[in-house]
C-alpha cells in the first residue's frame, strides 16, 4: 500500500493544505515547510531536523518559541479555566497597564486577532464620523476582512478583488493610496474629503518588507485627517512591543485617534485589542449603538499571557539592546557579503527587524518597489537557505525577525549560510 506524505494528507483535508496561504510555499514555489516542534530560536521539521527560525510566527515571538517565563506554570494560569464570558479584574488591570504605555488608547476592547481589532476599529471610526470612506495604503496588511484585503501587502494575493470575494459595495468605500506619498493621498481626497471616515496606516510597515515612514508622511496624514474631520488609525499589530513598550506612535511622535495592537502582546496566545479616544470609543454598545463582541474576548488565559509579556519586558529592559545588537550584527554581515559579491541590494535594519530585497537600489519606499523585487531570485535563495537549515519567510514581502532567543552564534551560522547561498 502506498504511504501518503504529510503534504498529501494536508492537501487532502486542509483547504490548500494550510490555514494561511503564505505557509503553503506558493510565494517561493517550494514545498510547504511542515513543522513538528520548536525551541528557543529553532524550528524543527517533521523529521526532527533543526532550523534557525527567522519567521518567528510572522511577528509574535519576540522572545523566541519557548521562553521559560511564558511557558512555565501554565496550569496555574488556567487553574480557573480558559474562558469565562465575564469581565474580570486581570482584564481591567491589563487595560490599565496598556494605557500607561499607549495613552492614546483611553478606552479599549480586547479581541482575539489583529484582523478583528482592525475590523472593529474601522467600524468605530465609521460610526463616530457617520461617514464611510476609508483610505488605506497599498502594501499595508491589516488582516483578512473584506476592506483590508484590497491591494494588501504581506502575502495576501487579492489583486482581482471580484474573484477574491470582496463585494463591489465594499470597494466603493475604500481608496488605496501609495505609502510615503502625500500627493497620492491628496489626489484621492480631492473631491471626497467630506466622505472620509478614517485613514488607516501601519506607522512603520512590516508587510511589504520593512518600510519606515519618510519625514513628514505621518505628520501629513495627521494634519489631513484633522482637517477633514476624519480619524487616524495606527495599526500597531506588528509594531507595538517590537519597537518598545510605547510602540511606534512614541517613536514617530504622533498621536492617533485609534490604535490596534496584537501579535507580540499574547506571547504566542491569541489576543489583540483596539482602542482610542474616550469620545470615539463611546460609540460602542452598551453606551452607543455600534456592536463588537466575542466569546473569547478578554479570556483569562490570553489576558494572563499578556501580563507575562509585559512583566518580562519590564523586568528585562536590556532585551531590546540585546536584540538590536544581534540584528545589527546580521545586517552588517549581509552588507559585507553584498560588498564582496558586488551585489547592488540595500539592507535595512531597525531594532530586531532585518530585511533586504532582490531589487537594486534604494530600500523599499512603497508597494511599487516591493513588487519590483525579483521573486524568482528570492525563491531560489529561500530554498538554498532552507537546505542549510535556515528558515526564512516563504515570501519576499515578509521580513526577518530576530528574537531574544537568537544568539551571536546563530547569527554567524546564518551569515555563513547566506554567503554560501548567494
Ligand atoms: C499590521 C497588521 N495588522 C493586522 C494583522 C492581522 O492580524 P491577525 O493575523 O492576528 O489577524 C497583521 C497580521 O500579519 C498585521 O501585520
Amino acid at each position: 500500500m502506498e504511504t501518503k506524505t504529510t503534504l498529501d494528507r494536508a492537501l487532502g483535508v486542509l483547504a490548500g493544505g494550510c490555514d494561511s496561504p503564505v505557509r503553503s510555499g506558493w510565494g517561493v514555489s517550494a514545498p510547504m515547510f511542515v513543522q513538528s516542534g520548536a525551541n528557543g530560536a529553532y524550528a524543527f521539521d517533521e523529521h526532527g531536523k533543526r532550523y534557525i527560525d527567522y519567521i518567528m510566527a510572522y511577528g509574535p515571538l519576540l522572545f523566541g518559541h519557548t521562553h521559560p517565563a511564558l511557558v512555565r506554570g501554565l496550569d496555574e494560569l488556567v487553574a480557573g479555566g480558559f474562558v469565562w464570558g465575564c469581565t474580570h479584574p486581570e482584564e481591567i488591570r491589563l487595560a490599565e497597564r496598556i494605557r500607561a504605555y499607549l495613552p492614546s488608547m483611553e478606552r479599549m476592547r480586547f479581541v482575539s486577532t489583529g484582523t478583528e481589532a482592525v475590523m472593529s476599529a474601522i467600524r468605530v471610526a465609521r460610526a463616530f464620523t457617520r461617514r464611510n470612506l476609508i483610505l488605506k495604503f497599498a502594501g499595508n496588511y491589516h488582516g483578512h476582512f473584506d476592506l483590508a484585503l484590497l491591494n494588501a501587502g504581506a502575502s495576501a494575493h487579492t489583486s482581482d478583488a471580484k474573484a477574491s470575494g470582496i463585494p463591489e459595495g465594499v470597494m466603493r468605500d475604500v481608496v488605496v493610496a501609495r505609502y510615503n506619498d502625500l500627493s497620492s493621498v491628496d489626489a484621492f481626497l480631492a473631491d471626497r474629503e467630506a466622505e472620509l471616515a478614517a485613514i488607516i496606516v501601519e506607522p512603520i510597515v512590516g508587510n511589504m518588507g520593512y518600510v519606515p515612514p519618510e519625514p513628514g508622511f505621518l505628520e501629513g496624514l495627521r494634519e489631513r485627517t484633522k482637517r477633514c474631520g476624519a480619524l487616524l488609525i495606527f495599526d500597531e499589530v506588528i509594531t507595538w512591543l517590537r519597537f518598545g513598550l510605547h510602540g511606534a506612535q512614541a517613536r514617530v511622535g504622533i498621536v492617533p485617534d485609534i490604535t490596534t495592537i496584537g501579535k507580540i502582546m499574547g506571547g504566542g496566545a491569541p489576543i489583540a485589542a483596539f482602542g482610542g479616544r474616550e469620545e470615539v470609543m463611546r460609540v460602542l454598545a452598551p453606551a452607543g449603538s455600534t456592536f463588537t463582541g466575542g466569546t473569547h474576548g478578554g479570556n483569562p488565559f490570553s489576558i494572563g499571557m499578556a501580563h507575562r509579556v509585559i512583566d518580562l519586558l519590564e523586568a528585562h529592559p536590556e532585551y531590546y539592546a540585546q536584540m538590536r545588537s544581534l540584528a545589527e550584527r546580521l545586517a552588517a554581515g549581509i552588507r559585507e557579503i553584498f560588498r564582496e559579491r558586488d551585489l547592488p541590494y540595500a539592507v535595512v535594519q531597525t531594532e530586531s527587524i532585518v530585511d533586504f530585497k532582490f531589487r537594486p537600489g534604494h530600500p523599499n519606499r512603497n508597494y511599487d518597489d516591493a513588487v519590483a523585487a525579483d521573486k524568482s531570485r528570492y525563491a531560489e535563495y529561500y530554498k538554498k537557505m532552507l537546505a542549510r537549515a535556515i528558515l526564512l519567510p516563504p515570501s519576499q514581502n515578509e521580513v526577518m525577525f530576530v528574537s531574544t532567543a537568537h544568539t551571536a552564534r546563530d547569527i554567524d551560522e546564518t551569515l555563513e549560510a547566506i554567503r554560501a547561498s548567494l
